[in-house]
């Protein structure tokens, strides 16, 4: 195989300043309905890059499940590598690729946990299975073989055979504040549109970025 000859030319669509909202939060709802209007697979797919206590970054596809001018929420294991990542460094990079619209966004932000009670109201929402699954998995942990996640599947599934599944207290979401995003439109010739907003005393500021 020649990855040297994989290429195309980006001519989608171009991007304006003047089409840009003032708040980023706000363009990005609009690229993200677009994207589910479009069917894409997995529109709420985002890759969010951490940062170890070693310096070493780690990165991993999580779900979109909350989107709001506080910021993007998803949720995981709180006993997780990521988890414990964003414990010893807040400072966590999202990134959206939506390769049929020739676009990505890049956020980069603060992660904190959402309340209990935020985090209790979507797992309710969960089907059964991935309620069960939760308390089954003890993520990123090394694990003998299948076999035992099954058994622990099952396990639960009888500990929790009668009423509600509890959400477990190791598990839960984040929100990521943004501090600075990034909308980006490929363009003929490589000559593509990117502009950045960063967050300053004054609010959010615009500026287009060399591509
Ligand atoms: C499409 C897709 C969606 C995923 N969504 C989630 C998610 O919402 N939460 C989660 O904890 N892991 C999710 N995963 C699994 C993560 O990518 C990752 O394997 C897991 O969270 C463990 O990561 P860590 O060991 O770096 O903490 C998803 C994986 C894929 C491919």
């Amino acid at each position: 195989m020649k990855l040297d000859d994989i290429r195309r030319e980006y001519v989608a669509q171009g991007l304006n300043r003047e089409d840009l909202f003032a708040e980023p939060l706000k363009q990005f709802e609009l690229w993200l309905q677009q994207a589910v209007d479009a069917g894409i697979k997995d529109p709420t797919a985002m890759t969010l890059a951490t940062v170890g206590a070693d310096g070493a970054p780690s990165q991993r596809i999580v779900l979109l499940k909350q989107c709001d001018a506080k910021g993007f929420v998803f949720f995981t294991n709180y006993g997780s590598r990521k988890a414990q990542d964003i414990e010893q460094n807040p400072q966590v990079s999202l990134h959206f690729p939506w390769h049929m619209f020739e676009r990505q966004v890049k956020v980069q932000g603060r992660a904190t946990r959402i309340s209990t009670a935020e985090s209790l109201r979507y797992f309710l929402s969960r089907p059964h299975e991935s309620q069960l699954a939760a308390w089954a998995s003890k993520q990123s942990h090394s694990i003998r073989s299948r076999q035992v996640l099954l058994q622990q599947f099952e396990a639960m599934k009888q500990k929790f055979q009668q009423g509600e599944v509890p959400l477990p207290d190791f598990w839960g979401g984040y929100r990521v504040e943004p501090t600075a995003m990034e909308f980006w439109q490929g363009r003929e010739n490589r000559l593509h549109d990117r502009f950045e907003y960063r967050l300053g005393e004054q609010g959010w500021s615009i500026e287009r970025l060399a591509p």
